[in-house]
């Protein structure tokens, strides 16, 4: 199949399309570079550098059939500070895109929701029924991508699938050698306890007080390798329209303090900590259910956090090396 991948030059959107071209499909990658690194962009892809406002429908009319959907803006922070930024590149570039494919006729597309469209759930696991209350400009604009798309499917007949990530983790060992994550600024847990053990082995933990075993905030955490394995289940499971959404998720969640331990052990690094006030609004605990796209596209996750952190730290040290 000849696919688009959007922000294919970034974390997640590299691994996939490395997956998809493994998989033999042909895949053009479109990514402005404004997070991402061409480099990440996998031998066998063709990239085109330009947004998805000025370059969509151009790209499209390559005799694309489907499209990955991972361009976005996505720093929770950021998005307060400049909510048209989310606004205009998370839902106005989704419109262009959308527009453009149904101009052309392309009515397959796999988008990455997130989990940040609940917000602060009533209750864990999170099912894809719970409310969607999210509590940032960057969680409402992905949200409003998902209503768009339920739209689209219903009244020009896409067949749409969102998958709502949790924490996507870990390395992707692809032909041309590892793909990880090169946030700047890195929020993510696993790389910044990985690059702080590296620097001098302290790391901060926000508050050790809440309801949980350790006392430390639990996330769900997947590795970047099952979760391009989603993308590929999903890609061929859309169907004329219908918008179906999924959680992707391990279902029971590390704590803070977990993740530290596991770092240490692969790395080899004793890893202080350094315990400080809670952060406003993060919530003890966020898992997901992924009991639907078990049951209907017979996804499970393979890889354990052990594997994320060692995928994350050989995808470290080759990039010190290189
Ligand atoms: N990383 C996670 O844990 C996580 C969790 C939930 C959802 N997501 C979603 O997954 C997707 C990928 O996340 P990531 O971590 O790989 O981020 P990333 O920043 O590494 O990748 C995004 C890519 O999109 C490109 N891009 C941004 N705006 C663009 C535009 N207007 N036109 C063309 N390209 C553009 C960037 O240059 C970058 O390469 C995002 O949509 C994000 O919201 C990620």
């Amino acid at each position: 199949m000849r696919v688009l991948v959007t922000g294919g030059a970034g974390y997640i959107g590299s691994v996939v399309a490395a997956q998809l071209v493994a998989a033999g499909h042909e895949v053009t990658v479109l990514d402005d570079l404004s997070t991402g690194h061409a480099d990440a962009v996998p031998p066998g892809a063709t990239f085109v550098r330009g947004t998805l406002r000025d370059c969509a429908a151009e790209v499209l009319a390559d005799d694309i059939e489907a499209v990955l959907h991972f361009a976005a803006k996505s720093l929770v922070e950021e998005s307060m500070a400049e909510p048209a930024k989310y606004w205009s590149t998370n839902l106005g570039g989704s419109i262009t895109l959308l527009e453009a494919m149904r101009e052309i006729g392309v009515r397959t597309i796999v988008f990455s929701s997130t989990a940040a469209v609940y917000g602060e759930p009533e209750r864990t696991p999170i099912a894809e029924t719970d409310p969607t209350r999210p509590t940032n400009p960057y969680g409402a604009s992905k949200l409003a991508v998902d209503t768009t798309l339920t739209e689209f499917a219903r009244l020009y007949g896409f067949g749409a699938v969102s998958l709502r990530y949790f924490n996507v983790a870990g390395a992707h060992q692809g032909e041309a050698g590892w793909l990880g994550e090169r946030h700047h600024p890195e929020t993510h847990l696993i790389p910044t306890v990985l690059a702080r053990a590296a620097a001098d082995g302290w790391v901060q933990v926000f508050g050790d007080d809440y309801p949980t075993p350790d006392g430390t905030c639990v996330r769900d955490y997947i590795h970047v390798t099952d979760l391009a394995d989603a993308h590929l289940r999903a890609l061929q499971s859309c169907r004329p329209g219908e918008h179906r959404v999924y959680n992707l998720g391990d279902g029971t969640g590390f704590s803070v303090r977990q993740v530290i331990d596991v770092c240490a052990e692969v790395t080899g690094i004793d890893i202080g900590t350094d315990v400080t006030s809670r952060r406003l609004g993060d919530p003890a605990v966020l898992v997901a259910s992924s009991e639907r796209i078990q049951a209907e596209l017979g996804w499970r996750a393979v890889r354990d956090l052990r594997d994320m952190a060692a995928d994350a730290w050989a995808f470290t040290k080759a990039r010190r090396e290189a």
